[in-house]
C-alpha cells in the first residue's frame, strides 16, 4: 500500500514537474519583406538529450508572418537545410509558381524568392514544407509557422489581436520519439502531444476575452477540442476568414491542416486555472485519434491501441488567468462579416473524387489509399479547369477511415456532408475538410485570378502520411487563349501559306519567353507537345525551348489544327489549316 501510494506521489509529482513549461509563443515578422532561413539544427525537448530538428530562423518551428491584405509581400527562403525542400503557403490564394507545392524546388542552398499580393481574407494560415514523399519528415521534425493575414473588415471589429497579449497561435502537434529522444516519423506512435513545441504548457492569459488560433498541424491525429468543465468559447472563423457571427460551442474537431480561431471570455475569472483539453474519447469512430480508427473492431493501424493518447481525453495546455490588460475586449461582438458563398446554381461544372484504400481488408486504414484509383504521378495532370470556373467537387469517401482533404489556390463553401446540411460551425471559408468514412462532402468553389497552362495546383489528404503514400492528385487552371493573327500581331511571326502543306516557321518577337507549345486537334487532344517536362523536372527554373522553332506538320492528314503557344506572361493560339 505504501509503494502504491509513493509511485502515486511520484507520479503527482512527475506530473507537476511537466506541466511548469511556460508555452512558447513564436517570434512575428512583418511588414512586406520576410527572410526565413530553413535550418537543419537541434533543439532540447527533454532535458539531457538534443534532438534533431528542422527549424525556421529558430530551432524548432517559425516565425509567425504576420500579412496585411493588399499587400505585395516579397519572401525569401533561404533552403540551408541538406535537403531539397518546398515551402507551402497553406490556404492562400496566390499563383501556382509562387504556391510552393511539390513541383517548386528549393535545392540545398538556394534562395526561392516568391512575390505575391495577399489577396486572403483576415484568418490564420500556414506554412510547411511540401516536397512530394517528403512533407511529413520535413514538417514533421518542425519547419512549419503560422501566418496571419489581417484586412480593414477585421480590424473594424472589436475583436482581441494583440499578438502574445489576447492573441496567441495555438499550433497542436502530437509527436513520436524514439529511446534516444529524435523524433521519429512513423504510424501510430504519436504519443506525445505538444503545443507550439512545448510540452505540457501553461500560458498567462488576461481576465477578459482572448483569441486563439487553432491549428492542428499534426502529422494524422484529429483533436476534439473542449474547454474544461465544459465552459463554452465562441467559434469566430475557420481556415480561410470569419464567420458571419460567432458561435457559441463546447466542442470542435479539429483535422490535421485546418484552422479555426476561437475567443475564450476569461473576465473576472484571475487566478483561474483553466485546461484547453482534447476529448478524443468522444471522437467518432474512424477517425485517427479515435479510440477505434476504423469502421468495424477489427480494421488495425500498427500500434494504434497501445498509443495512450487514442481514444483518451488528455490536456493539451493550461491557462492561468492573470489581471486584466490595458484596453481589455471584455465581450465577445454580435456579428461579424458578411461571408457570400457562390450560389449552388452559378456551379458550371462537377467533378467527384472517389478515395479507397488500395490494399482491401482489415489494414485498409493504414493506406496507401486511391484518388480516383490512382497514386500520386508528378507527370500526370489530374483536373483541368478553366479559368474563372464556379465548380461543385463531391469528395466520396469509399474507405473506412475519415480523410481531411485539402486543395490549394481556392477557399470552398460546403454545401453538405453526406447529404445533410452543412454545420454552422463549418459554414465558412474553408480549405480542409474532414470526409467522414464512407461518407461524402460536397462544396463549390471559383477557381479564379490565377491560370498557368503547365504549373498545376494541388489537392490531396492532409494527413501527411496519406499525401505522401500517394494520396494527392494536381489540377492545372487554364488560362483562357488569345487569338493571334500574325498580319495583327507582331508578337510572333507565324510564317506559313495558310492552308499549308505543313511547314510553319515560328519566330519569337514578344520580348516574352517561349516555354513551351502543343499543337492540338479541333478537340484539344495533344498531337505534339514540345518539352513536355520542362517545368516538371528542372528543380522549379522553368526551362526555356527554343525561341525560333521550324514545324514539320507534313505528315499530318488535312484538316484543322491549333497551335498553342505558352509565354511566361500569357499564351497564344493559331488556328492552321493543313491542306495538300
Ligand atoms: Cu498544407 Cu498541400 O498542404
Ligand atoms: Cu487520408
Amino acid at each position: 500500500m505504501k509503494r502504491i501510494m509513493t509511485l502515486a506521489f511520484s507520479l503527482l509529482m512527475f506530473c507537476q514537474a511537466r506541466s511548469q513549461n511556460p508555452l512558447f509563443i513564436p517570434d512575428t515578422l512583418s511588414g512586406t519583406n520576410f527572410s526565413l532561413n530553413l535550418y537543419d539544427t537541434s533543439h532540447v525537448f527533454y532535458p539531457g538529450f538534443t534532438t534533431r530538428t528542422f527549424g525556421v530562423n529558430a530551432a524548432y518551428l517559425g516565425p509567425t508572418l504576420i500579412m496585411q491584405k493588399g499587400d505585395s509581400v516579397n519572401i525569401e527562403v533561404h533552403n540551408m537545410l541538406m535537403d531539397t525542400t518546398t515551402i507551402h503557403w497553406h490556404g492562400m490564394h496566390v499563383n501556382p509558381h509562387n504556391d510552393g507545392g511539390p513541383h517548386v524546388y528549393i535545392p540545398p542552398g538556394t534562395t526561392w524568392n516568391p512575390k505575391f499580393t495577399v489577396r486572403d481574407h483576415a484568418s490564420t494560415f500556414w506554412y510547411h514544407p511540401h516536397l512530394h514523399m517528403m512533407t511529413n519528415l520535413h514538417a514533421t521534425l518542425g519547419a512549419a509557422g503560422m501566418i496571419i493575414v489581417r484586412d480593414s473588415a477585421e480590424s473594424a471589429l472589436n475583436l482581441p489581436r494583440s499578438y502574445g497579449i489576447d492573441d496567441f497561435p495555438i499550433v497542436i502537434q502530437s509527436k513520436a520519439f524514439d529511446m534516444a529522444k529524435q523524433i521519429v516519423v512513423g504510424d501510430a506512435y504519436d504519443s506525445v502531444m505538444m503545443v507550439n513545441g512545448t510540452f505540457d504548457p501553461y500560458l498567462n492569459v488576461p481576465a477578459q476575452v482572448v483569441r486563439l488560433r487553432l491549428l492542428n498541424a499534426s502529422t494524422e491525429r484529429v483533436y476534439n477540442i473542449g474547454i474544461q468543465n465544459n465552459m463554452p468559447f465562441s467559434l469566430i472563423g475557420s481556415d480561410g476568414g470569419l464567420l458571419d457571427t460567432p458561435l457559441s460551442m463546447t466542442r470542435l474537431m479539429i483535422a490535421p491542416g485546418e484552422r479555426f480561431e476561437i475567443l475564450l471570455n476569461f473576465d473576472g475569472m484571475t487566478g483561474s486555472n483553466v485546461d484547453l483539453m482534447s476529448y478524443a474519447s468522444e471522437l467518432p469512430n474512424a477517425i485517427y485519434g479515435a479510440i477505434q480508427p476504423g469502421m468495424v473492431p477489427g480494421q488495425v493501424i500498427t500500434g494504434y491501441t497501445s498509443n495512450p493518447l487514442n481514444g483518451a481525453d488528455f490536456r493539451l495546455m493550461k491557462f492561468q488567468v492573470t489581471t486584466p490588460s490595458s484596453n481589455p475586449v471584455t465581450s465577445v461582438p454580435l456579428t461579424l462579416i458578411t461571408n457570400t458563398p457562390w450560389p449552388t446554381g452559378s456551379a458550371t461544372n462537377t467533378r467527384t473524387l472517389v478515395f479507397s484504400p488500395v490494399n482491401p481488408g482489415p489494414t485498409a486504414i493504414q493506406g496507401p489509399f486511391y484518388i480516383d484509383n490512382t497514386l500520386f504521378d508528378m507527370n500526370v495532370i489530374n483536373q483541368q479547369i478553366p479559368l474563372d470556373a464556379i465548380e461543385t467537387w463531391t469528395l466520396s469517401n469509399q474507405s473506412p477511415i475519415a480523410h481531411p482533404f485539402h486543395i490549394h489556390d481556392v477557399q470552398f463553401y460546403i454545401l453538405n456532408i453526406n447529404g445533410t446540411p452543412t454545420p454552422a460551425h463549418l459554414s465558412g471559408r474553408k480549405d480542409v475538410v474532414l470526409v467522414p468514412a464512407m461518407q461524402s462532402v460536397t462544396f463549390i468553389t471559383k477557381f479564379e485570378t490565377f491560370c498557368d497552362d503547365m504549373m498545376p495546383y494541388m489537392y490531396h489528404c492532409h494527413m501527411l502520411s496519406h499525401e505522401d503514400d500517394g494520396m494527392m492528385g494536381q489540377f492545372l487552371v487554364n488560362c483562357p487563349t488569345t487569338e493571334i493573327n500574325s498580319n495583327e500581331k507582331d508578337d510572333f511571326f507565324i510564317s506559313f501559306p495558310n492552308p499549308s502543306s505543313g511547314i510553319i516557321q515560328i519566330q519569337n518577337k514578344s520580348g516574352y519567353d517561349l516555354r513551351s507549345m502543343i499543337i492540338t486537334d479541333q478537340n484539344g487532344k495533344v498531337l505534339i507537345e514540345s518539352n513536355p517536362q520542362a517545368t516538371h523536372t528542372n528543380h522549379g527554373h522553368v526551362q526555356t525551348i527554343e525561341q525560333n522553332h521550324r514545324i514539320d506538320l507534313s505528315e499530318f492528314s488535312n484538316g484543322i489544327y491549333y497551335l498553342k503557344l505558352f509565354t511566361d506572361k500569357t499564351s497564344y493560339v493559331k488556328k492552321i489549316i493543313i491542306l495538300k
